[in-house]
């Protein structure tokens, strides 16, 4: 199935993986096709600030070429939930005895399935006519731990609630995410041993809850154009096989081949990667760039995985 297809792509992985990068391409790939997007992240404005835009905050904020940016804020998502689902008189209740902000800290996973609520209200097909609609969200989910506190917080809600309105949308949010027409995770890897060992392990737990992966995109992977003969070779002038001007040559070819085996011990983990994921998770790699990604860099991204 076409990752686009779907509603909502929640794009998570490691810490420094690439998700925000990535989600940014993914945006940039699916508006090329004429779908209206909104991309989001929570809590920071590190997206505004790759689309070189002001910060938007916790509005929905078209930045051009088919794309709106929502830096969503918990506390501000959290007030509107609580006002649409317990109604403005208890909300304000809450709100004047400082209920709030103890619910708020007390209350595991409300900030999280709060998120999630307006994440939901804006993957729906129909928001009425008082808000845009949007073909595709987008969100830069944070990192793995907080990405599943949030992915498994409307099952906390629903289990909380035996009926009601939060019972309601925490079943309906639940549905969302579970359904793989609608939604699909992305999971960011760099090609290294630890970050391999969570990607599998983030893949086992979505396994678990149910969710599906769409995609899964390796970063910053360095390609070698030696093949490891050469390589030796070169090693072998490192290690003073070379005649007099050896000191030189050594200095020439040392970096070559440090960057050969890294390049070489990369791949395998790109391939434990792919054997521990099996068959049914698309893989893409994307090379690593030498330069601080700007929107060219992004436009080449999107060709990459356009390709993929
Ligand atoms: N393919 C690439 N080649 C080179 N640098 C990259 C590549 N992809 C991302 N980067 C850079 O690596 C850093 C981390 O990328 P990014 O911010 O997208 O990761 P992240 O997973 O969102 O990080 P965080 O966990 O901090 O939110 C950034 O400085 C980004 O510009
Ligand atoms: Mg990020």
């Amino acid at each position: 199935m076409d990752l686009f297809d779907r509603r909502l792509l929640l794009v998570t992985g490691k810490g420094g993986t690439g998700k925000t990068t990535v989600a940014a391409a993914l945006a940039l790939l699916a508006a090329r096709s004429g779908k209206r997007v909104l991309l989001a992240e929570i809590a920071g404005e590190r997206l505004s600030a790759l689309f070189a835009h002001r910060p938007v905050g916790h509005h929905e904020t078209p930045v051009g070429d088919g794309i709106s940016l929502l830096s969503i804020d918990p506390i501000a998502a959290a007030h509107e939930f609580l006002r649409s689902q317990v109604g403005g008189a208890v909300h304000r209740l809450m709100f004047q005895n400082r209920l709030f902000d103890v619910t708020m800290t007390a209350a595991p996973g409300l900030r999280e399935v709060c998120t999630m609520d307006r994440i939901w209200d804006a993957a729906r097909a129909d928001r009425g006519r008082r808000k845009p609609t949007y073909d595709l969200v987008i969100v830069d989910a944070a990192a793995t731990g907080h990405a599943m506190a949030m992915l498994r917080s409307p099952t906390t809600y629903a289990n909380l609630a035996r009926g009601g309105p939060i019972r309601k949308r925490a079943d309906e949010i639940g549905a969302l995410i579970r359904d793989e027409r609608r939604t699909a995770v992305v999971l960011g890897a760099l090609p290294e041993e630890t970050p391999v060992n969570e990607t599998l392990e983030t893949a086992a737990q979505l396994d678990e809850l149910g969710v599906t992966i769409g995609l899964t995109v390796v970063n910053q992977v360095r390609e070698t154009a030696l093949d490891d003969a050469s390589a030796d070779t070169l090693a072998g002038l490192v290690d003073g096989g070379a005649p007099d001007d050896g000191a030189v040559a050594s200095r020439v070819a040392a970096p070559v081949v440090i960057a050969h085996r890294r390049a070489r011990r990369e791949a395998t983990q790109s391939t434990r990667l792919i054997d521990g994921l099996g068959e049914r998770v698309p893989l893409v790699a994307l090379p690593r760039i030498d330069s601080d990604i700007g929107r060219p860099e992004l436009d080449a991204i999107a060709d990459r995985l356009a390709v993929a």
